[in-house]
């Protein structure tokens, strides 16, 4: 986005700021989809909620004919108020109450089986068809927080010890109806090999429940998990995506003798690129070791750089050049709230306003209040205008839903 309208955006709104480029949003989306051409069976796409869950961002993506998958109540309403049909929204927590699950019944949506216990849950609830969520042990080589299929995750039923083939069984049993699998190996996964490598143990799974349970499985949910380019890693496309599970999907497809559909659930891809941070520099200041940057946001705002080590790439608007190394250090009391470590930037000087690009996805969805700083503004530009997407909260409204006792 041009320096100078995020000048004037930060003008009229206020820092910290997320601003969205809408267009970029909708151009991932048509990429993404676009690279599944001439997949082998039909596919749908379900965006991963919580990468971002703005309103106004959901609706972009559900025009653009996308499903939905949430992991939780609040983000099934999210979805549901930004328009997406109940037969395109998935459930894929691991961990659901029967609140959660009789939600989900209720809305008509589908539901994941993340472990056995839920089999019961979901018959109470009044539910019929149920999808599971496998744990097929792959290794995504990714950062190890976002790593959800190893042996060891919490997520989903894991294939060892037949758990996830015996949850199928007792849910048959307990009168359910199996629709669909599903996994999801990890986030920011720029390797083609683990996903490969998820979609054959995948159809194997589905050829198992073929042969010894007769169930003919509606859908194949392989998740999420492209990666994008934050620093100067080589890129991974969605066309090296969609390639890494065709020839596996075709040959589990003619395993299997018929042609479930295939889900994929990008969240990252679709909106990190879009999102970018501002914030305004309170002054700089110089220690013994370091310059410090001393910004008005902190991981309250962007937590990825001290949650994941992550690097996001940060500029100063309207000025070039490579004059001094800055760390750029986030206003919350804590050692780890820095933003950028040892960047090469032009002289800042207080006021000038610090742009963090490549915030667009578990930026704000990951936000807090920690120090009793107010969530920041939302503003989506699109075809150059700009539009205020979420009010900034205020101070008072961190004490809205709190109750002072005069005789505590
Ligand atoms: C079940 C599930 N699906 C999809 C995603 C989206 O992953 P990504 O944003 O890496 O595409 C996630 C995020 O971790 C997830 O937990």
């Amino acid at each position: 986005m041009d320096d100078s309208l995020l000048k004037s955006i930060a003008g009229k709104y206020g820092t910290p700021l997320y601003v969205y480029d809408g267009d970029l949003v909708l151009e991932r989306c048509r990429q993404f989809k676009n690279a599944f051409k001439g997949f082998p069976v039909k596919v749908k796409f379900c965006y991963a909620v919580k990468a971002n869950t703005s309103l106004a961002i959901l609706k972009l993506i559900q025009n653009q004919g996308f499903g939905a998958d949430v992991v939780s109540a609040g983000e099934l309403d999210a979805a549901l108020n930004a328009g997406f049909k109940p037969s395109d929204i998935i459930y894929t927590s691991n961990s659901k109450s029967d609140e959660d699950i009789k939600a989900a019944v209720k809305a008509k949506i589908n539901i994941t089986i993340d472990n056995a216990a839920e089999i019961e849950a979901v018959e109470k609830a009044g539910g019929r068809k149920v999808a599971f969520r496998v744990n097929p042990d792959v290794d995504a080589k990714t950062h190890p927080k976002v790593s959800t299929a190893l042996s060891g995750s919490k997520f989903g039923l894991h294939f060892t010890n037949d758990i996830a083939f015996n949850a199928v069984k007792k849910a048959v049993q307990a009168g359910l109806q199996p629709v669909g699998i599903h996994c999801h190996i990890g986030s920011n996964i720029k390797d083609a090999t683990a996903f490969t490598e998820a979609a054959g143990k995948m159809m194997d799974f589905a050829v198992r429940l073929k042969k010894e349970l007769d169930i003919k499985l509606d859908f194949i949910d392989f998740g999420g998990g492209l990666g994008v380019q934050y620093k100067d890693e080589i890129a991974f496309t969605p066309e090296q995506f969609a390639g890494a599970y065709k020839s596996a999907v075709a040959e589990g497809v003619k395993k299997l003798g018929y042609a479930p559909e295939a889900w994929f659930e990008p969240g990252r891809f679709i909106v990190a690129e879009a999102g970018i941070v501002l914030a305004k520099v309170n002054n700089v200041k110089e220690t013994p070791a370091k310059k410090f940057v001393n910004v008005d946001c902190g991981f309250n705002v962007l937590v990825r750089p001290a949650m994941y080590d992550a690097y996001h790439k940060v500029g100063v608007v309207g000025k070039n050049g490579e004059q001094e190394t800055y760390d750029i250090a986030g206003y919350l009391c804590e050692s780890g709230d820095i933003l950028a470590k040892d960047r090469a930037l032009p002289k800042v000087v207080k006021g000038d306003l610090i742009k963090i690009q490549n915030a667009g996805a578990y930026g704000f969805s990951m936000a807090s209040n920690y120090n009793s700083q107010p969530l920041p503004a939302e503003v989506l530009v699109k075809g150059g205008k700009a539009h205020l997407i979420r009010k900034r909260q205020t101070i008072k409204d961190l004490y809205e839903r709190q109750l002072t006792h005069s005789d505590l």
